[in-house]
């Protein structure tokens, strides 16, 4: 149980937010990069409570800007984008992609009015078919080479789930949560189990399950009946590993989460070069209809994705977690809350918090990827699958 001060330092991530403040230490996917075409290169975007336009020039470069214009305010989603940056619709004030204002058309040119404009911009990376920003303070860190983005024996695909319309922190905390796997999930994910009480699911398969913190963030583990052991990590602070794929999570606001998964499928012996083909499987609504939440919409129950947002959504926009009744199986529960705010107060010293990565060429970080792929619990092979073309 948290009091209500704790949960609301653990879950709001606008500015100046100790855990808001903490996610700005890390790069965030923002967008599908084919979701940015050349025929319509601009989008909205909504990241850690911030209202931003992602676009990208005549010339090829992708900028982050804050979508309210500098000038009156109006959205720079609607706005025209030339070879030197985006100008808003309104007036035409003209940005770069570091927010520098070229041009305020209505003013005197000898004026130089729009020297003395700066636009908030963020800067942006391209991986594995995702636009990837960072919002904190400089110098920005790398992006983390963990294996399922880095390696290049193989191919990415990626999955996009819909907006799920409640705080990120009961996705990550569903992802330390090795039980629910075994209740939630037991007439998908049986691993051969026969079940025989639906109350108990599959949790007799196993003989016991650990969560153990490591340098990157919490192992999972779980012990079957048939000898196998089956663990996977949580990559502090918002990417769940499992199989050949990292689930990650994105806070839109306090209240809303986008999640995208980046799956990777080693399949060659020779680094292949082409990361710009990237497919992507947008899974269909889980609710409807969509845009409310419970109890004024339904969830389908068919997939496991949906099994989980049921979870998350009707605990409601923001758990209220001074009301909730923790048990020895929540302890990567507990774990996962004592790290964030042991890593929210490095933060708060002038700390880097774990995994801010300031090597670019840091080597590849080995998840043991290919061991989870080995032992194939919890649907391994299905993930295996590539989305329908
Ligand atoms: S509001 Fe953007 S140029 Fe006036
Ligand atoms: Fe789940």
């Amino acid at each position: 149980m948290l009091t209500l001060e704790e949960n609301e330092m653990l879950t709001r991530v606008g500015p100046g937010t100790p855990a808001g403040e903490l996610l700005r230490r890390y790069w965030h996917p923002v967008a599908i990069a084919a979701e940015l075409p050349e025929d319509n290169p601009v989008k909205f975007v909504r990241i850690l409570c911030e209202d931003l336009v992602l676009f990208q020039t005549k010339k090829g470069e992708v900028g982050l800007l804050h979508d309210r214009c500098s000038h009156r305010g109006a959205s720079l989603s609607y706005g025209r984008v030339e070879e030197r940056g985006i100008a808003c619709a309104y007036h035409g004030w003209l940005y770069d992609i570091q927010g520098n204002c070229l041009e305020t058309p209505a003013e005197p040119a000898e004026s130089n009015f729009c020297r003395t404009v700066k636009h908030k911009a963020y800067p942006v990376q391209k991986l594995a078919g995702l636009y990837w920003a960072y919002f904190g303070p400089q110098p920005a860190p790398a992006i983390p080479k963990y294996d399922v983005w880095a390696r290049t024996d193989g191919w990415h695909w990626l999955r996009a789930l819909p907006q799920l319309d409640c705080n990120w922190l009961q996705a990550m905390e569903n992802s330390v949560d090795t039980a629910h796997l075994h209740i939630l999930h037991q007439e998908l994910v049986t691993d051969g189990f026969k079940v025989e009480s639906t109350t108990r699911g599959t949790i007799d398969n196993l003989t016991k399950f650990e969560v153990e913190e490591f340098d990157r963030g919490i192992l999972k583990r779980r012990f079957f009946k048939d000898g196998k052991v089956e663990e996977h990590p949580l990559l502090f602070p918002t990417v769940l590993r499992q199989a050949n794929r990292t689930q990650i999570r994105v806070p839109i606001d306090d209240t809303h989460t986008w999640i995208v998964y980046v799956h990777f499928v080693p399949d060659s012996a020779e680094p292949r070069a082409n990361k710009d083909d990237v497919p992507v499987d947008y899974r269909k609504p889980f609710k409807n209809p969509l845009g409310v939440r419970h109890p004024f919409t339904k969830f389908r129950l068919d997939e496991v994705d949906a099994q989980d947002f049921m979870a998350w959504e009707t605990q409601g926009p923001i758990l209220d977690r001074t009301r909730e009744r923790l048990a020895a199986s929540d302890r990567g529960v507990v774990m996962y809350r004592d790290m964030l705010r042991r890593e929210i107060k490095k933060v708060e010293q002038g700390l880097d918090p774990m995994n801010v990565f300031r090597d670019p060429n840091h080597a590849i970080i080995d998840t043991k990827m290919d061991e989870s792929l080995h032992v194939g619990k919890a649907g391994s092979v299905t993930y295996h699958v590539p989305p329908k073309q």
